[in-house]
């Protein structure tokens, strides 16, 4: 596959640093960790992996509060510790994307300790600083993501700067141009050393209406985020300028990639493409609002497809770190493998029998195989792979600051928790007496150890979908048309010039009949690794089952 292109033809896989895999024993994940199961990495077959921040930060938002864009946090190592992880990942032919957070620093950061020491340093219009209103009030009515004003006075000048999320997260003024070329620098820092990539922290926020008007209200939320329209504070069009001089930036040096996280609607989304010249890809997050419904995902898929300007490529996402992982969202059909006992340890049960399928539920399974047989890069998210569920954190260990900000019922904290590498009690995570976040409870069978020594479970399934999505043009690089299907049932083709791939996926709990036409099998994958081989392209699926088929013409 001469064309091959890393980041439109190959899989992305997202790393919570802290809870991939602690190597030094503080409960904490590292870059060292991250090299250690590099191998799992490349047995699964990813083709890159997306690090959440690993820079220096006081840890208020957990990383994306950054103290410091060109070094990296002593919690997770040392820049030699990242060049040998980098230099490792290499070799396994899997790429390395960083996060890059532009619309704010930490308040720590050398740049912003500099810009509050007075209204005259050189670095104050870095950020962005008003006076009160005479009659003491914000400069404006911008409210905070995270709760309350998005201003916060500051007694050194006695004026006030702006915050999208947290108090400690100052916003940068990409109005600057100063600024601009130091965040152009740090780009060409991580390039030099030979980083792949950036997925960009709300880079729909990074320009502001520049007269700072008012947003006009819209109450009804119970949240002071959502009781506004945002017109001036996101979404503003110079972001657009902006980005093709990163793009400008990133295609200067070979095969590199820019993913954005927009925090809009699809058709907004699809804007900072460009015209080829800004984003390579934007976070298409309409799974993550998606109900188990065969008609509503075709909806979100075609509506993508249909949003994006020509030459645009595709991606899907399923879970992040700042939503509940979907193995949770989606829950389990009646009468499916159950969840252990409340209390229940991660992996502390002895594997299945031979042929019986550990780990995720039949949610789980199809969710993966539509994911990874779309059309567009799939975004997975460290231990979906296993079937990994949202583990409720007691509200004494709560890390989020939203659990605190807003309400605990909005912590990201249970997606967050370790990865569960076996079934010893701290998953093979750490050797702490405690990990940062509680390990579990998890499903039974919920660790890679188990599920690699079990052909038939989710584990397994990830790994022959990304092998089939690796070796068949029509599943990496092919165009998509959805079928016609029976209700509850997602029916798709992909085609290339030497193959097609139809894909029958019943999100029903009812069994289906399905025509998938003409041609001959040459290979095919079913969700259920003990469903009868099929003959012809007419099939019957069980509730929840899934199959791929390649056909030639
Ligand atoms: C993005 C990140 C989220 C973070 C926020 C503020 O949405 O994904 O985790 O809290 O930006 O940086």
């Amino acid at each position: 596959m001469s064309d091959w292109l890393w980041w439109r033809d190959g899989v992305v896989y997202q790393i919570y640093p802290r809870s991939f895999q602690d190597a030094n024993g503080d409960g904490v994940g590292d870059l060292e960790g991250i090299r250690q199961r590099l191998d799992h990495l490349a047995w699964l077959g990813v083709d890159a992996i997306w690090l959440s921040p690993c820079f220096p930060s006081p840890m208020a938002d957990f990383g994306y509060d950054v103290a410091d864009y060109c070094d990296i946090d002593p919690l997770f190592g040392t820049l030699a510790d990242f060049d040998r992880l980098l230099a490792d990942a290499h070799t396994r032919n899997i790429k390395v994307v960083l996060d890059w957070v532009p619309n704010h620093t930490s308040d720590r950061h050398g740049w912003f300790v500099e810009s509050r020491a007075s209204r005259d340093n050189a670095k104050r219009d870095w950020y962005v600083w008003r006076d009160a209103k005479p009659d003491g009030s914000m400069p404006n009515n911008w409210t905070s993501m995270f709760g309350g004003p998005a201003w916060e006075p500051d007694d050194t000048t006695g004026q006030l700067y702006l915050h999208s999320f947290l108090k400690e997260q100052p916003d940068l003024n990409w109005r600057n141009p100063e600024l601009v070329e130091a965040m152009h620098d740090v780009l060409r820092f991580w390039l030099d050393r030979g980083v792949d990539g950036f997925r960009i922290d709300v880079i729909h926020r990074i320009a502001k209406d520049a007269a700072l008007r008012d947003n006009p209200p819209a109450p009804g939320s119970l949240y002071t985020w959502g009781n506004q329209r945002h017109d001036h504070d996101e979404n503003h069009p110079d972001i657009h300028a902006e980005l093709r001089a990163l793009r400008a930036i990133t295609d200067s040096y070979r095969e590199r990639m820019l993913v954005g996280e927009i925090g809009l609607p699809p058709k907004e989304v699809a804007t900072y493409y460009g015209d080829g010249d800004e984003l390579h890809l934007g976070f298409n997050f309409a799974f993550l609002h998606c109900p188990w419904d065969a008609a509503r995902f075709r909806t979100e898929i075609e509506r993508f497809e249909r949003l994006l300007p020509p030459g645009a490529w595709p991606d899907f996402v399923l879970s992040n770190h700042d939503v509940p992982r979907h193995a949770s969202r989606y829950g389990q059909p009646a009468g499916r493998e159950a969840p252990g006992p409340p209390g229940h340890q991660t992996g502390r049960e002895a594997p299945g029998p031979p042929g019986h399928q550990t780990g995720g539920d039949a949610r789980a399974r199809l969710a993966a195989m539509m994911l990874l047989t779309l059309r567009g890069t799939p975004f997975l998210y460290y231990g979906e792979e296993i079937g990994m569920r949202n583990v409720p954190v007691p509200e004494d260990r709560l890390q989020d600051p939203l659990a605190r900000t807003l309400h605990p019922s909005l912590s990201r904290d249970p997606e967050r928790t370790p990865m569960c590498w076996n079934a010893t009690p701290n998953a093979g995570f750490t050797t702490a007496a405690t990990p940062w976040l509680p390990i579990g409870p998890q499903p039974p069978r919920t660790d890679v150890a188990t599920q690699r020594e079990d052909r038939a479970s989710l584990l397994w399934l990830y790994k022959n979908l990304l092998a089939l999505r690796r070796n068949h043009d029509s599943l990496h690089r092919g165009s998509y048309r959805s079928l016609d299907a029976p209700e509850g049932v997602l029916t798709y083709e992909r085609r290339s010039n030497s193959e097609i791939a139809r894909v029958a996926l019943n999100f029903s709990d009812q069994p289906r009949n399905i025509s998938l036409g003409s041609g001959r099998i040459t290979h095919q994958l079913h969700t259920n690794a003990s469903a009868a081989v099929a003959t012809s392209a007419d099939l019957r699926l069980g509730p929840c089952e899934g199959v791929v088929l390649i056909l030639t013409t």
